[in-house]
């Protein structure tokens, strides 16, 4: 980075940012030069796989991770150190947080890329079943075993197996998935002797696992096997910059696989990135798909955007968090006015808890307040 505008905040940014180098203005030769070989050595140092850049789309089928906000910076941070190792890595986050696509980006950025990744929903599959997919069996290991039949473990070898709401796992389970990463062994049910596997874990949940642990529904001794690296994805909520960046992205790729060309209205892009994503991600991504769709101008407006987040909100209310009291009559705007003085008055005027509590940026509630012609200093006495 090069800048005529030295300052410490965007060096720390820009160190904070990406490991780059930062040379003020005016450029002199003989100092990047002398930075050219020193990111030279560090790059060899690192060994010869190509620099991850996760902000890159790679085609909008592809696997890419959006998101430029320094939280997300960390996460590609973890990912292009822990990748190439043979770590074991715990993937943890709310659901919709992207927690399968940092898996893949891990394995695709492995030594075994070229190799498959299986996913399992723990979650999904009864413990009996679970056990028989991973580890195998042999002929009449149980009733209807008619054949032997070889488990995920022995036909991923060499490749990885993303273990997916690894918490809904029953300790059972636990203690033979720990034994294989310890031992590096499977024993298909009803067999004597044990299969060298070469396969590398990676686990997600969108649970807290210490909770469990404390509730002795999961091994702390597996805990600790499974996290030696834990990648914690932040929500939405929590990386706002990175809305507009993904509002974007969403909307060409659906341009992309769509003869209707859409776009957005300005103001749409800031109505998204002030309002809260209790779905992270997903949520987002599924809203603008949307949106483009039912779009009736091939320009998607706020009231576009609003319209469908109250049709999302009737069909699945299990995402989204129930008002404490529900409004009654009165519109959108007005509901939003009261939600707002009310928690202006319950946090005593303290903007930062009131933001919070509305789950917005006190940034966005200073807009807000402005434009809804609230008078923040009226409210704090
Ligand atoms: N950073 C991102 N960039 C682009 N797309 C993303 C990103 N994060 C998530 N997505 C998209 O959002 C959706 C949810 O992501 P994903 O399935 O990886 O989340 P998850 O954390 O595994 O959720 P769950 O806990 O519900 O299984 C997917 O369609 C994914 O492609
Ligand atoms: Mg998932």
């Amino acid at each position: 980075m090069m800048t005529a505008h030295a300052s410490v905040e965007t060096l720390a940014k820009s160190v904070r940012d990406g490991d780059v180098e930062y040379l003020g203005k005016p450029l002199r030769v003989d100092e990047l030069l002398g930075c050219i070989e020193q990111l030279k050595a560090r790059r060899e140092a690192a060994g010869s796989r190509p620099a991850l850049r996760p902000e890159e789309p790679e085609g909008f089928e592809g696997t890419a991770i959006v998101g430029r906000s320094s939280k997300m910076l960390e996460v590609y941070r973890t990912i292009a150190r822990a990748a190439p190792t043979d770590a074991t890595i715990l993937i943890v986050g709310a659901s919709g947080t992207g927690k399968e696509r940092v898996a893949r980006a891990i394995h695709e950025h492995s030594r075994r890329a070229g190799k498959p990744m299986t996913a399992i929903n723990c979650g999904a599959l009864a413990e009996s079943v679970l056990e028989s997919e991973l580890f195998g069996h042999e002929k009449g290991a149980f009733t209807g075993a008619d054949a032997a039949r070889r488990g995920l473990f022995e036909s991923s070898q060499g490749g990885t197996i993303f273990l997916d709401e690894i918490s809904e796992t029953t300790p059972g389970f636990q203690v033979k998935l720990l034994r294989v990463l310890q031992e590096k062994q499977v024993r298909r049910l009803g067999a004597n002797t044990a299969i060298a596997v070469d396969v590398r874990i990676l686990g997600a949940t969108n649970a807290d696992l210490m909770e469990r642990i404390r509730a002795k529904q999961f091994r702390e001794d597996l805990y600790y096997r499974l996290s030696v690296i834990t990648i914690r994805l932040p929500s939405l909520d929590e990386r706002r910059e990175d809305i507009p960046l993904l509002a974007y992205h969403f909307l060409a790729r659906f341009n992309a696989r769509n003869p209707r060309q859409v776009t957005f209205q300005a103001s749409t892009v800031d109505l998204l990135s002030e309002m809260s994503w209790p779905g992270n991600v997903r949520e987002l991504e599924n809203l603008i798909e949307r949106a483009a769709i039912l779009s009736a101008t091939g320009e998607i407006s706020p009231e576009d955007v609003e319209h469908c987040r109250e049709e999302a909100a009737s069909t699945l209310p299990a995402v989204l968090p129930v008002p404490a009291t529900p409004p009654v009559g009165g519109t959108l705007k007005d509901a939003e006015r009261e939600q707002i003085i009310r928690a202006l008055r319950e946090s005593a005027g303290n903007r930062s808890e009131a933001a919070r509590k509305l789950g917005i940026e006190r940034k966005s509630l200073y807009k807000k307040a402005r434009r809804m012609g609230i008078d923040l200093d009226a409210i704090s006495k």
